[in-house]
């Protein structure tokens, strides 16, 4: 039976009856948000394959959640699909080069059934109707900004159209969905801003998610309270710069004020954020993480490089030294707070003395963990018309240099934790190893020995060794 492959939970039952699902996949656990509106199936059937960062991830967990809505049933191949979708991203040439490769398996004279293929998400917008001509086996081309229209879209394929748009960035609307099929058991995310009005240099979201807009703040909390009751105690919000949320409703709650009113829902543990933009970061959120055990000590702040010169061609809006004060704000914080990065290296005319300066940012930090990227020249954006003068090979030693001191840094500053306890979420386990992977609230890895029916509890553990990516430890008494 069809309906078999899929667990539907209405809203309000409770973590350890998920976990008494019989072999349920997390990508098939399914909350019926709605909890009126069950699902049906009315024989068709989609595959949606994500790529780049979690708000892609979300967004597709709402697509997903539209289609289900609408009588289709998730596959786990894309070959036995009758609606194929990639979810695409397009922030560095790699990953927007991805779908292509995907689309290669539609060639033309492929032995193909019937089946619409579309594709979402940056590269979707920033190609637009372009995208027909480069992968003429597209029928659907849709930007993040136009899925609210995603049904319809559809229909109209199903109609007979033979290829349909949604591109319109010009939208104060968020995506908002009766059903969303979410993929992490243990976190969930919750969209709060869509877009971003920041005008990095070189970056194409502000081009291809639209322009930025806040959900209001009781919807937010009513989403919040829902997952609380079907069982999650992690929840995740979401934004390009999550920080600059302005709540549209008339209760006007600021950021950190959001971020406590979540905080107290009952049931709810753990309460993370990402991503904070530095220009709109502000003690009160330093504040409300200190006064709330629940809110995640563990903070994401993108530096994207340490020198003044390169920060302003970035138009980051804020300096090295302003950049510096926010973090002994957050250094001077009760309770000790992990804090992560985003750096690109060999940006447009960065000489190896702005390198230095990024490097001796990043020892003043001391950062717990660094995403670094060599500079991409992206279309349609202002660096995208400035000298790419740093070559290929030069991008490639100065990565190089950033990781491996960023590796010493992680490694001291782990091993300073040998000895403490910290509580974990058990996040998974891997069965050669006999190993629990446990995470900490402020966002570390301690592997320990533990059973795979641990996955899904909070137990505590003492840190016995550090490595520069993750800790090891044992399960301690208390715990
Ligand atoms: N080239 C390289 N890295 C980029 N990022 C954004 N745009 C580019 C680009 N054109 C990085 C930034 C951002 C992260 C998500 O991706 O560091 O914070
Ligand atoms: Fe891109 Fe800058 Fe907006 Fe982040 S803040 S999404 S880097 S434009």
């Amino acid at each position: 039976m069809e309906n078999e492959l899929i667990q539907i939970l209405p809203a309000g039952s409770n973590r350890s009856e998920r976990q008494l699902q019989p072999l349920a996949p997390a990508h098939e656990i399914l909350f019926n948000d709605a909890a009126t509106k069950q699902p049906f199936f009315k024989g068709k059937t989609f595959y949606i394959e994500t790529f780049g960062c979690q708000m892609n991830v979300h967004d597709s967990e709402k697509v997903a959640g539209t289609l289900l809505a609408k009588g289709y049933r998730p596959v786990e191949n894309y070959e036995d699909a009758d609606l194929v979708l990639y979810n695409t991203c397009s922030i560095r040439e790699k990953a927007a080069q991805k779908v292509f490769s995907r689309l290669g398996a539609f060639k033309k004279g492929a032995r193909n059934r019937q089946r619409i293929i579309g594709v979402l998400g940056c590269v979707a917008q920033q190609e637009g109707e372009r995208f027909f001509d480069r992968a003429p086996q597209v029928q659907l081309v849709c930007g993040s900004a136009s899925y609210s229209r995603i049904s319809e879209l559809i229909d109209r394929l199903e109609a007979g159209e033979k290829r349909v748009t949604g591109l319109s960035l010009d939208t104060d609307e968020c995506f908002e969905t009766e059903i969303t099929r979410r993929d992490n058991p243990f976190r969930a995310y919750i969209t709060i801003i869509e877009g971003c009005d920041k005008a990095c240099t070189y970056c194409v979201v502000p081009m291809t998610r639209g322009p930025e807009r806040s959900r209001p703040s009781d919807k937010v909390l009513a989403e919040a309270r829902r997952l609380v009751d079907a069982g999650y105690t992690e929840i995740q919000l979401l934004g390009q710069t999550v920080n600059s949320y302005r709540d549209p409703s008339l209760a006007r709650l600021a950021f950190p004020e959001l971020l406590l009113r979540i905080a107290e829902i009952p049931g709810l543990k753990r309460l993370r954020f990402t991503t904070s933009h530095p220009h709109d970061f502000t003690s009160e959120i330093v504040r409300a993480i200190e006064n709330s055990p629940v809110l995640c000590n563990h903070i994401h702040l993108p530096l994207q490089c340490g020198s003044n010169r390169m920060l302003a061609r970035m138009r980051r809006t804020y300096t090295r030294e302003e950049y510096l004060e926010k973090i002994s704000c957050i250094r001077s914080a009760k309770r000790a707070m992990s804090i992560s990065t985003d750096i690109i290296v060999g940006f447009c005319g960065e000489t190896e003395e702005d390198f230095e300066q990024t490097l001796s940012l990043i020892d003043a930090v001391g950062y717990d963990q660094v995403f670094s990227f060599k500079y991409s020249p992206r279309p349609n954006t202002d660096a995208g018309r400035m000298e790419d003068s740093v070559p290929e090979e030069e991008k490639g030693r100065r990565l190089i240099t950033l990781q491996e001191r960023q590796r010493q840094i992680q490694l001291s500053r782990n091993q300073e934790l040998i000895g403490q306890e910290f509580e974990v979420l058990v996040e998974g386990f891997q069965s050669k190893l006999g190993q629990a992977i446990g995470r900490t609230t402020s966002n570390r890895i301690i592997n320990f020995a533990g059973e795979a029916g641990w996955i899904g509890q909070y137990m505590n553990v003492r840190v016995t060794a550090a490595g520069p990516n993750s800790l090891v430890g044992v399960r301690a008494e208390s715990g």
